[in-house]
């Protein structure tokens, strides 16, 4: 087989065969192909697009360049969630202990942060002890003992993905649909869950920023994991605001146990956490119907079962559990700075991105991924979109480590105000089946 075969029926936009893209992803991983040839081929995917055998082939390919996760010895159908990304989205650290409580086993494998989104290893990693890189038989012992498993990804699973991503990232490449879809369902199917929850984030914050576009990564991802036999869903849901009222490691941590203490039950977050959560239980065979499901969700947190889960998962691996109920436990900033209004209207619009950034510059998140994070700072706001403020009410609250001199204004910048608004801005825009 040459590869210049397949970068050119790529180019004049032809199908490769299962055979042919195995051959590229084994030869882009151990190295026996020149970069450049993979990046041509890259290029030619971009434009040309690949159907959904394609991308299936390239998943599979790419999942079998490591380690695969044996989850069989595990009672019961294990649901996994993955989110697109955006800014203050702790929906992991709410709803695994929720899905556990309910009787699921949720195996996750989380990032990390760079640039403006935030990744939910650092949220963990801000409860201190906490091992959040699990071996494969620390993984399988939490999955057993409290139903929930959440480990950085290792580097054995999908190594083909970090070759590629690396090639994608200095060639123009990442913004494809099925390469996309590919380096997502790969490192999902490589941890061994039966069932996936999705999450894509739509908006200016996010990575698809338009509806059509959030609509066409769903409906790749749920056809190549259907095409897999596994049972998958889409939720597509807004991502212009931050999500929740806390951006910062931290702070983080304390928004989710409110959450699961029963505290800001109507807010979005808790909304839409708890839809997912009520989806993975209906995939988990927990429930039958969205009520019954979401009626199990809320009980959990009720009864303290889902808080508890939490606690017993922080303490099987090594973490101060009593951190949960005592925040001043949890890393802290060194300064506590106020910004306050400068006019009088409603809040239209908070630039979640700007935000983002913003929290990343106080140490939050990393411009750069070999950035070593401040855990403690961070982000409060005291408003959310909708919201009536009068001149000098309190919007945000930074916690911030450094001397830094904290512009109000740049923090005030990423807020439109207007004297009203009409206010119909719902979370879930679409879900897609297979
Ligand atoms: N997240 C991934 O894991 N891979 C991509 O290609 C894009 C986002």
């Amino acid at each position: 087989m040459r590869m210049y075969d397949l970068i050119y029926t790529k180019k004049q936009g032809g199908a490769l065969s299962p055979e042919q893209i195995a051959f590229w992803v084994r030869g882009a991983a151990d190295g026996s192909l020149p970069d450049e040839q993979s990046a041509a081929l890259l290029m030619a995917i971009c434009w040309r697009g690949m159907d959904t055998e394609e991308t299936l082939a390239l998943t599979l390919a790419m999942r079998d360049s490591g380690q695969r996760l044996d989850l069989s010895s595990i009672p019961g159908l294990k649901v996994d969630k993955h989110s697109t990304g955006g800014v203050g989205d702790k929906t992991t650290l709410i709803l695994g202990p929720i899905v556990a409580a309910c009787g699921v086993p949720c195996p996750m494998f989380s990032g990390r942060g760079l640039g403006h989104t935030g990744g939910t290893v650092d949220k963990f990693a801000a409860i201190p002890g906490l091992k959040v890189e699990l071996s494969e038989a620390e993984f399988l012992r939490s999955l057993r003992e409290t139903r929930f498993a959440n480990s950085a990804q290792t580097a054995d699973i999908a190594p083909a993905d970090k070759k590629l991503y690396a090639l994608r990232d200095i060639t123009a490449t990442v913004e494809s649909i099925p390469l996309i879809t590919a380096s997502i369902m790969s490192k999902k199917l490589a941890g061994g869950a039966d069932a996936l929850v999705l999450d894509v984030k739509c908006g200016p914050t996010a990575f698809m920023k338009t509806l059509d576009e959030a609509r066409a990564l769903a409906q790749s991802m749920v056809a190549v994991g259907t095409a897999h036999g596994m049972q998958i869903r889409a939720l597509i849901t807004r991502m212009d605001a931050p999500l929740g009222w806390a951006i910062g490691n931290a702070l983080e941590v304390m928004e989710s146990v409110e959450i699961l203490r029963g505290e800001h039950g109507d807010s979005e977050l808790a909304q839409m956490s708890f839809r997912l959560a009520a989806e993975m239980l209906i995939m988990g065979g927990a429930a039958r119907t969205l009520e019954a499901a979401l009626s199990t969700v809320r009980a959990s947190i009720q009864d303290g079962t889902a808080l508890a889960t939490l606690r017993r998962f922080v303490a099987l691996n090594g973490g101060d559990a009593l951190a949960l109920d005592d925040f001043r436990r949890l890393p802290q900033p060194g300064q506590i700075i106020e910004v306050r209004a400068d006019r009088a209207g409603r809040v239209a619009a908070i630039d979640g991105r700007a935000l983002g950034l913003l929290a990343m510059d106080l140490g939050a998140g990393r411009r750069d991924r070999k950035d070593v994070l401040d855990l403690g700072v961070g982000i409060r706001l005291h408003i959310q979109v909708g919201s009536k403020i009068e001149k000098n009410d309190k919007i945000f609250t930074i916690y911030t480590k450094r001397d830094a001199q904290v512009a109000s204004a740049e923090f005030l910048r990423t807020l439109d105000v207007l004297p009203e608004i009409a206010r119909e801005r719902p979370w879930l825009l679409e879900t897609v089946n297979c």
